[in-house]
C-alpha cells in the first residue's frame, strides 16, 4: 500500500483543553473514510499534528472517472488498520498513549465511513477510551481553527475565533454559514443544484482532465484567458445567498459540442478553464457579498471570512475571497492546502474540539450517509 502525503507540523498556539492534574496535552486519535481517502492523525490540544497519514484512493478510482462507492469501501477495508499503525508509529506513541478517538461518522458514502467508524469503535471499546462521532462537514468547518493563514501570507499563523463566515466548498457541498460555535451552525446559503466540486470535476471529465478535475482546472487555469468565453453566472442577479452550478455546466456542455474538434487545442482548454474557474468565483464572491448584508451575519458580526473543504484549494478563490474580506473590513482565513481535502487531522481536531465540550457517545450509534451541519 503506497501512502503519500505523511505531514509532521508543530503550529503553535494554545486551546485550554488539558487533562484535569497532570496539565498535558489531550491527545485524540482522528480517523477519515467518509470518501476516497483512508486517513489517520494524531493531534494534541495545543495543536500540534503529531503524525498524519493519507492513504489516496485516487488512482484506483481514476480510470472510472469518479469515486466507484464499493470500491471505495473495499479499499478502506484493506487500508484502515495499517494507516491506523502508522501513524502510532511516525508519532512515536502506542495506544494507551491516546486519549481520546474520533472517526468520521458521516456524511459521506456509507460503506467507507462504516469502516472507519467500526475501527474507532473497536479501539474505543476495547481500551475504553472516550469514542466522538465527528460531523465530516463539521471537520472541514473547525479545521482553520487548527490552523490557517491567509492566502497571500501562508506562513502567519491566524487564530479564528467563534462566530466566523464559512464558505463551506467540497465535493458533496457548497454552503455559507454562519459558525456560531462547535456544533451551532446556522445555514445562509447553499446549493440547490451541484456543488462547487462537482462543477470543476464535470468540467474536467468534458475535457478529458481526468479526475478530480479541481486542482487541473485550477492549473489550467492559471494559464488560461478567462476573458475568452462567458459563462453565466447562475443567480447572481437575485437576492440571497444560494447557488446553482448547473447551468454553467450546461453553457460548457453547449460551447464544446458547437465547437470544432480541431480547435479544441491546449490553449483553448486552457482559456475554457479559466473562463469556467472565473463564473465560479464571481458566483462566490456574489453570494458572500450577499451574506455580508444578511441580518442574521449583521447581528452575529463575525470578524474573520472562511473558506474550507476541498475547493479551498483553488487559488483563484482563495484570492478573491482574501479581497472581499479585505474590502469587508474582515480577516481572511484558510486551512494550508493539506488540510483542505479530505484528511484525518481534521477529524482528530474536531474530536478535541467536541470532547472539549463533553459529547461523547456513550451508547451505539449509526452512522449517517445525510448529516446536514444544522442537526447537530
Ligand atoms: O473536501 P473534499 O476532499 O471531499 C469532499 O468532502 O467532497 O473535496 C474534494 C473536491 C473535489 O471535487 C475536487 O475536484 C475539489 O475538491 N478540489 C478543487 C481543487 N482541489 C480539489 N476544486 C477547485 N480547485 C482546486 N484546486
Ligand atoms: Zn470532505
Amino acid at each position: 500500500m503506497a501512502t503519500d502525503n505523511i505531514i509532521r507540523m508543530n503550529m503553535g498556539g494554545s486551546l485550554e483543553i488539558k487533562h484535569t492534574g497532570n496539565n498535558k496535552p489531550v491527545l485524540c486519535l482522528g480517523i477519515e473514510s467518509s470518501c476516497d481517502e483512508t486517513s489517520a492523525a494524531i493531534v494534541d490540544s495545543d495543536k500540534n499534528i503529531l503524525a498524519h497519514i493519507i492513504y489516496s484512493q485516487i488512482p484506483e478510482h481514476q480510470k472510472y472517472g469518479g469515486v466507484v462507492p464499493e470500491l471505495a469501501a473495499r479499499a478502506h477495508i484493506l487500508a484502515v488498520d495499517e494507516v491506523i499503525l502508522l501513524t502510532l508509529k511516525h508519532a512515536k506513541k502506542t495506544i494507551d498513549d491516546i486519549n481520546v478517538i474520533a472517526a468520521t461518522a458521516g456524511p459521506g458514502l456509507i460503506g467507507g465511513v462504516l469502516v472507519g467508524w467500526l475501527a474507532a469503535t473497536g479501539i474505543a471499546n476495547a481500551t475504553n477510551k472516550p469514542l466522538i462521532a465527528v460531523n465530516h462537514l463539521e471537520g472541514h468547518a473547525l479545521v482553520p481553527r487548527l490552523c490557517a493563514a491567509s492566502a497571500s501570507d501562508s506562513k502567519t499563523n491566524i487564530n479564528v475565533e467563534f462566530p466566523y463566515l464559512l464558505m463551506l466548498a467540497s465535493g458533496g457541498h457548497c454552503q455559507i454559514l454562519l459558525v456560531h460555535n462547535v456544533g451551532k451552525y446556522e445555514l445562509i446559503g447553499q446549493t440547490l443544484d451541484d456543488s462547487a466540486g462537482e462543477a470543476f470535476d464535470k468540467i474536467a471529465k468534458m475535457l478529458n482532465l481526468g479526475y478530480p478535475g479541481g486542482p487541473v482546472v485550477d492549473n489550467r487555469a492559471k494559464l488560461g484567458n478567462a476573458k475568452r468565453f462567458h459563462f453565466p453566472r447562475p443567480l447572481c442577479d437575485k437576492p440571497g445567498c444560494d447557488f446553482s452550478f448547473s447551468g454553467i455546466k450546461t453553457a460548457a456542455r453547449m460551447l464544446l459540442d458547437k465547437t470544432p474538434e480541431s480547435n479544441i487545442d491546449e490553449q483553448f482548454i486552457n482559456d475554457f478553464c479559466a473562463s469556467f474557474q472565473l463564473s465560479v468565483v464571481d458566483c462566490i464572491t456574489n453570494r458572500l457579498h450577499n451574506a455580508l448584508k444578511d441580518e442574521r451575519v449583521k447581528n452575529a458580526n463575525p470578524k474573520t471570512m472562511v473558506v474550507a473543504g476541498g475547493v479551498a484549494k483553488n487559488s483563484a478563490i482563495r484570492a478573491a475571497m482574501e479581497e472581499l474580506a479585505k474590502q469587508s473590513n474582515m480577516l481572511f482565513a484558510a486551512p494550508p492546502m493539506s488540510l483542505c481535502t479530505d484528511n484525518g487531522a481534521m477529524i482528530a481536531w474536531a474530536g478535541l474540539e467536541n470532547y472539549k465540550i463533553g459529547k461523547i457517545v456513550t451508547e451505539p450509534i449509526a452512522p449517517r450517509p445525510r448529516w446536514p451541519l444544522t442537526e447537530l
